[in-house]
């Protein structure tokens, strides 16, 4: 059982991958939070995994939230967390190792994997050989940490972790301002954004998204989803291009 949020497809991806080629299946955090599936049952031995990407160096609060309100009924028999990060986890696996450790789930390795930065109020995405090139290279990887997944490897595979992590991640708080997205002219009003926000903060409202919570998870899959590209934060976004993982 391989939970996975994933807001542009790159941990969706890594966590498919891993559990076609270990028998597994994955179930989607959002999905979970969204029509509130919060109890599961492991078969006897199964293997646990978590998967997430790296925000501010720390956890999607998606993730967190999850965690906090799920129930894991029997043992498992191995368990491992995945980040997957556009540069830098910062303090990402010790936290969620923490978050996993205090509802009584003792996780066995950590990984990570890099692949295309979706933060492009500051990462630039627009050039289409390079992010294949990254995904190329990400995929070479996670063919690495799925066959240390099959030797139940032990132990911090998470190279990519730096210190002072806790510092950056205090501002995920004012990141997750709505007030910093907007709709543009572009918008044909097709609601796929109020249908992708994994927290419920936008509403259609005439014919255009609406921000109806002050803060969300900031995890731009409104804005790299629109068919019309018409949502940004800030002045780079537009030109730095929109990412799904295909
Ligand atoms: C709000 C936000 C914050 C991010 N912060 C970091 C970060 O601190 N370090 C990093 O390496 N990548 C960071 N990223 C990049 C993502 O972790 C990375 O692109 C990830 O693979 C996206 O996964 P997804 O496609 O499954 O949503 C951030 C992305 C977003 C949207
Ligand atoms: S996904 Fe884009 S085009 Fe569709 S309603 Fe939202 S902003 Fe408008
Ligand atoms: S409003 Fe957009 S950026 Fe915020 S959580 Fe919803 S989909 Fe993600």
């Amino acid at each position: 059982m391989i939970f996975y949020f994933s807001a542009t497809g790159n941990t969706r991806h890594a966590a498919r991958r891993i559990a076609d080629e270990t028998g597994d299946r994955i179930i989607s955090i959002t999905d979970c939070l969204k029509n509130n599936i919060f109890d599961f049952s492991l078969s006897s031995g199964e293997m646990l995994g978590f998967a997430c990407p790296v925000y501010n160096f720390g956890l999607p609060v998606t993730v967190i939230d999850f965690i906090e309100k799920m129930n894991i009924f029997g043992s498992c028999g191995y368990a491992f967390t995945l980040v997957t990060l556009g540069g830098f986890s910062g303090g990402a696996s010790k936290m969620l190792k923490d978050k996993l450790n205090q509802k009584g789930i003792k996780t066995d390795a950590c990984f990570s994997v890099v692949m295309p930065d979706t933060w492009t109020p500051a990462y630039d995405l627009s050039d289409r050989k390079k992010v294949a090139e990254t995904n190329r290279r990400a995929d070479i990887k996670i063919s690495r940490i799925i066959k240390q997944i099959r030797k139940k490897a032990r132990g911090n595979f998470d190279y990519r972790k730096i210190p002072f992590g806790d510092k950056f991640y205090a501002g995920y708080e004012d990141l997750r301002r709505t007030a910093t997205l907007s709709v543009d002219e572009n918008c044909i009003g097709c609601g796929l954004c109020e249908k992708q926000c994994p927290v419920n903060a936008i509403e259609i409202r005439d014919g255009k998204p609406v921000w109806v919570r002050e803060k969300c998870a900031m995890c731009l899959g409104c804005l790299h989803h629109c068919p019309a590209f018409a949502i940004q934060r800030g002045e780079s976004t537009k030109s730095h291009g929109q990412y799904t993982h295909i």
